[in-house]
């Protein structure tokens, strides 16, 4: 049986404020994306995902959408947009849009028009509760329909003296949730998708994706001694996030939307969801994967460099995503760290963490620049572009640091790094969006592309092998035993092929007794295969061709 072409492709996110700058304000662009292209094909991604660029006021760089059928003005125009799908396609690739159902920003007209009065045709668009008071009536006065938070922290209920009511927010206040309850409102949004497809587009990443549906009788989310949300779990700030978060309903709608996708051909569904392993597959529909075709799964951008953690992660993905599912394997994006700055800025750690994400069972999914090593730049607070940092001005930077959150996302999404000229080769501008790393004259694609061994050119030569081996992009997969402490070891298959991966996480050589196979790729220059043992520098990897899969 074929799998679809979205569960073994490999994924590129662009962060296009910061990808290149064509016209020399400062800003990344659309041209400048299709400028780059060759540089992606030539790396090796298949398809590319692009957050948002469409019409917005920028207050959560465009994750605040006014026009979902308009292309911001500094991104360029809808004709660079319908030229961007077609040079992607004339490369044989694929892309992906963000797709922002959720919320919509504060500027909508939509919201514009259902905050103006109870009583607009839109009124019911968003989410309103609360009853009216009488106008002019003191801010004590008023009550908060319940004790809901936003993801961000702090009552997700925002008051408009207009209506005299409360509207909902589940991110930041001014991106306020649509009402996915009323059948109007999903029309429109699922027109908005059609209007995208029948543009050519191959698919979509699903923004915050889990909390499209709240609770329908707005109950209060119970307590809970958990301070911060993290991956597997979502609750925080003493709140269970019970009642706002991954609703029945959102994974019926995931099945709808689907549904909707599947009259354009095989389209790609990837969910922003977060949760444990068994809630988040419930995103991807029933046993045949009705659903979603993907979700992310964020426990992985809390990795631990070890080969332990990455053994028992892919035990647990193997369990709870089995074919037909397919994982994703994503160790950064815009809002979180940087992998490699993870890893202590060990390109050699990269290596390795990027040869498991390209060769284990899943689609793989980088963010731009891990491919050379970008790591987080270091911003204060009170200046940042990203308004999350400014809600938590109040606490000492060294609290979140202890914690290893990012709260200023400006950190992971500085300027790509192409060469080391001015401005990292980004921009011809006096003064970019954001300041380059100050890495850049060591650290960018340019030097990378010349020096064999450099992370980039690993990267390339591992996609290469991924594209010409149907083990590694739709094989079965297995964990091997009996491995020394600190080896990670798993076999792929497809048909009569087999082939092993190995990783040394350990920081010294390894060796020990493998039956003959040949090694079609080996990530350290000492790296070995000598009659039926291995020796695996510290930090080493290899990519064996077996005659048959490993016993055990
Ligand atoms: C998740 C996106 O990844 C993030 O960048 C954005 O700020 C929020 N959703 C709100 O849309």
């Amino acid at each position: 049986m074929t799998i679809p072409w979205h569960h073994k492709t490999t994924i590129y996110q662009i962060y296009p404020r910061s990808f290149y700058d064509s016209n020399g304000d400062g800003i990344g662009d659309i041209p400048g994306i299709i400028q780059k292209l060759d540089y992606i094909h030539e790396l090796g991604f298949e398809t590319i995902w692009i957050s948002p660029f469409f019409a917005s006021p920028q207050a959560d760089t465009g994750y605040d959408i006014s026009d979902y059928t308009d292309i911001a003005p500094e991104y360029g125009t809808m004709c660079d947009a319908l030229q961007l799908i077609d040079e992607v396609h004339k490369r044989g690739m694929r892309i992906v849009f963000d797709m922002v159902m959720n919320h919509t920003s504060i500027e909508h007209p939509w919201f514009k028009e259902s905050r103006s009065s109870r009583g607009s045709p839109k009124a019911d668009w968003y989410i309103w509760r609360g009853s009216p008071l009488p106008m002019g009536e003191g801010p004590g006065v008023r009550v908060k329909p319940n004790n809901w938070q936003s993801i961000t922290g702090g009552s997700g209920w925002h008051y408009a003296r207009e209506r005299g009511q409360y509207f909902w927010a589940s991110f930041l206040p001014f991106q306020p949730d649509l009402n996915y309850r009323n059948p109007e409102v999903k029309e429109a949004m699922l027109n908005i998708v059609r209007f995208w497809l029948g543009k050519g587009v191959d698919g979509f990443r699903l923004d915050i994706f889990n909390v499209i549906y709240k609770d329908a009788e707005f109950r209060d989310n119970p307590f809970t001694f958990k301070l911060m949300p993290t991956e597997d779990d979502p609750s925080g700030f003493f709140q269970e996030a019970k009642y706002t978060l991954n609703q029945p309903e959102s994974f019926t709608f995931a099945r709808e939307l689907r549904n909707v996708c599947d009259k354009f051909g095989e389209k790609l569904l990837l969910g922003e969801v977060s949760g444990n392993k068994q809630i988040i597959r419930k995103f991807l529909g029933k046993e045949n994967n009705d659903g979603l075709t993907l979700v992310f799964d964020f426990e992985m951008l809390g990795f631990k460099f070890a080969a332990e953690y990455f053994r028992e992660l892919i035990r647990n993905t193997e369990k709870h995503f089995p074919d037909p599912f397919m994982p994703v394997y994503v160790f950064s994006n815009h809002d979180r760290r940087r992998s490699i700055h993870r890893l202590g800025n060990d390109p050699r750690k990269a290596k390795l963490l990027h040869m498991l994400q390209l060769t284990v069972r899943g689609v793989p999914c980088m963010y731009y620049g891990e491919e050379i090593g970008m790591t987080n730049a270091r911003f204060p607070f009170a200046t940042a572009l990203d308004p999350i940092p400014h809600k938590f001005k109040f606490l000492p930077r060294f609290v979140f640091d202890i914690l290893g959150l990012t709260i200023n996302r400006d950190e992971v999404r500085t300027p790509m790094q192409w060469d080391g000229t001015r401005n990292a080769g980004f921009s011809s501008a006096e003064k970019t969006w954001l300041p380059l790393h100050g890495n850049y004259r060591g650290v960018n694609a340019e030097k990378q592309s010349d020096a064999k061994d450099s992370l980039l050119n690993t990267i390339r030569t591992l996609l290469k092998i991924r594209r010409e081996k149907r083990p590694l992009q739709e094989g079965s997969m297995k964990l091997m035993d009996n491995l020394p402490a600190g080896v990670l070891g798993y076999a792929r298959k497809f048909g009569d092929e087999n082939i092993l991966v190995l990783l040394n996480f350990a920081g010294q050589e390894i060796e020990f007794q493998f039956e003959n196979q040949e090694c079609i790729f080996k990530l350290s220059q000492r790296d070995e295969r000598k009659e039926n043992t291995i020796y695996l520098d510290g930090l080493g990897g290899m990519i064996l061709k077996a005659n048959a899969m490993p016993k055990k």
